[in-house]
């Protein structure tokens, strides 16, 4: 297995669920064999609209399954008592947009910094690691740090649609520069959004990126040679590239955040758990 970790996101087997009103494919079915094939954690993105992940298979994640679930969710009231209810081992906080395809960009942390530390503060409280899903812009670090969420997920959108070579490499070089800078700020560095096992090489190369999660090219995949299959095939194209990874000088490495380095609810420093 590589050493980096993969996160499964079953939410397009809800889709094809809610696609016809039935009671299968059952996507916390199809989490238990990812997590038998070797994934590390399931994520679900229970939306608003609730168009694929339902309250009912998040639950039933967390009670039929030992591994972490991730739960994506939007900053609001309802989802914040909802995670704080279910207490899932990670959340990750999206921006949502009802009419979008997919989540079409990061979180504009420094637009609404109080709220999103707060839901930070709510989500800490009741044992949650937070990670913020960004876009790769450096000059918005300090608003992230700010919120003293101890993981960022960096939006990998842009640089899996980009065609364009020269435009490709420009994208993944803001990305390895933020991943850096993340992680030389105390952040844990996670990346995710349009990932197939043609396109994770470069990504799963930059060596601050501890996490990558897939769902929509995994679960594509998994049509044709089943769920289990489609998660062996990704670590086998993560390792390739990361066994290719420039490792970093020890003289010079930013060491991973300790738990003594982690605070609990008051002082700097992120929301470790
Ligand atoms: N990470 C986040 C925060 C996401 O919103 C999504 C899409 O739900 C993913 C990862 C997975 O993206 P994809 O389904 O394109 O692999």
């Amino acid at each position: 297995m590589a050493p980096i970790r993969l996160g499964v996101n079953v939410d397009h087997i809800a889709t094809v669920r809610q696609a016809r009103g039935t009671s299968y494919p059952d996507p916390v079915d199809a989490a238990v064999l990812a997590i038998e094939a070797g994934a590390d954690s399931i994520t679900m993105h229970l939306r608003e609209d609730r168009r694929h992940i339902q309250d009912r298979d998040v639950r039933e994640f967390v009670a039929r399954a030992r591994s972490p679930l991730n739960l994506e969710m939007a900053v609001t009231d309802e989802m914040i008592a909802l995670a704080c209810d279910v207490k899932p081992r990670f959340a990750c906080l999206v921006p949502e947009r009802r009419a979008e395809l997919t989540t079409e960009g990061g979180l504009h942390v420094a637009k609404q910094p109080r709220r999103v530390a707060k839901a930070c503060q709510q989500l800490h409280a009741a044992g949650i690691a937070v990670a913020l899903f960004v876009d790769p812009e450096v000059k918005s670090l300090d608003a992230i740090v700010e919120t003293r969420a101890p993981h960022v997920e960096i939006h990998t959108g842009r640089y899996c649609d980009m065609t364009d070579a020269e435009e490709r490499a420009r994208e993944l070089k803001r990305i390895a520069d933020f991943a850096k800078a993340a992680a030389a700020a105390g952040l844990e560095v996670h990346a995710g959004h349009g990932l197939t096992a043609d396109n994770v090489g470069p990504i799963a190369a930059i060596p601050e990126i501890v996490e990558l999660n897939i769902g929509h090219s995994l679960v594509a995949r998994a049509l044709f040679i089943g769920v289990g299959e489609a998660v062996r095939e990704m670590p086998a194209a993560m390792s390739k590239a990361v066994r290719s990874r420039a490792r970093p000088d020890p003289a010079t490495a930013t060491p991973p955040p300790t738990p003594d380095s982690c605070s609990a609810t008051s002082g700097p420093g992120p929301l470790c758990l």
